[in-house]
């Protein structure tokens, strides 16, 4: 295949979503393309949430298709959009309160013992699955103080670093991030920026949420910023242009 024929990964095609009298996604195209990091900018309300769960089969676009490596597909649910390999850590993370972080890694995708067992022997391989979170969040440096603990026991920053490990570890080809370091401290934050990068080197598209200027400057290859709902513009962020980036986000430039 020579480069003109590769289809990007993803592509969004004229998608418009209305919640009754908001107009949320208003003729919006976009693409995305494996090894890069997409920034996802726009300004509170601008429709960027509604956006990713479009994406991750959590809201039904009323128009426009979702196309992944040039196919158009239906992504009917959350389950459907994580099986066509799309990762995504929801800005109002969508983890389990009662579950422990094991049990919210791998809910819908436990680890089973092997078909070889006879059926009444078979059962969740429990210790496998709190091994491998447990592993996955010691990279990560994320300290729990306890890991069997439901994760309603835990802070806001330990349950998003929990949410954006999970995603590491299913990375197969999408990986969306809605805002991941906002209830982050600084050395935390710097972890999962380093995992956004380590995505990318592994041949991911991220799409990165993020209100933060300089995360965008350092990460992101490309930024596509909506405004009320539409795609007021597409750039590589850089140090030289953050004003022009700033200013196409909140609107000032006209
Ligand atoms: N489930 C919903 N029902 C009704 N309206 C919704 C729903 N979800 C989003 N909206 C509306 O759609 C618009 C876009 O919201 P969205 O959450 O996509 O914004 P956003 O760009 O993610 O903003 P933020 O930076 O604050 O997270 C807003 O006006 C919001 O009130
Ligand atoms: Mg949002």
């Amino acid at each position: 295949m020579t480069a003109q024929t590769v289809a990007p990964v993803l592509a969004v095609r004229h998608a418009q979503k209305r919640f009754g009298a908001v107009h949320a996604l208003k003729d919006v195209s976009l693409e995305a393309w494996r090894g890069e990091v997409l920034a996802l900018l726009g300004d509170n309300g601008a429709g960027k949430s509604t956006l990713v769960k479009c994406i991750s089969g959590v809201h039904a676009l009323d128009e426009g298709e979702i196309r992944l490596d040039g196919e158009a597909v239906a992504l009917h649910s959350p389950a459907a959009a994580r099986n066509a390999g799309i990762e995504t850590v929801y800005q109002d993370l969508a983890l389990f309160d009662n579950l422990t972080p094991a049990q919210n890694f791998y809910c819908g995708r436990e680890l089973a013992s092997p078909s070889w067992l006879p059926r009444g022997l078979r059962f969740l391989n429990g210790r496998a699955m709190d091994r491998q979170a447990a592993e996955v969040l010691d990279r990560l440096k994320v300290r729990l103080p306890k890991f069997d603990a439901p994760v309603a026991l835990m802070s806001g920053g330990q349950r998003q670093a929990i949410a954006v490990a999970r995603a590491t570890v299913f990375a197969r080809k999408i990986v969306i991030l809605d805002e991941p370091t906002a209830a982050l401290g600084l050395r935390e934050s710097r972890k999962v920026l380093d995992l956004i990068a380590q995505l990318r080197e592994e041949g991911n598209a991220v799409i990165l949420i993020t209100h933060n200027m300089e995360h965008v400057v350092e990460l992101a290859d490309r930024a596509v910023v909506l405004r009320q709902g539409q795609k007021v513009g597409e750039l590589k962020p850089e140090r030289a242009n953050q004003q022009e980036l700033v200013a196409m986000i909140v609107g000032a430039a006209g």
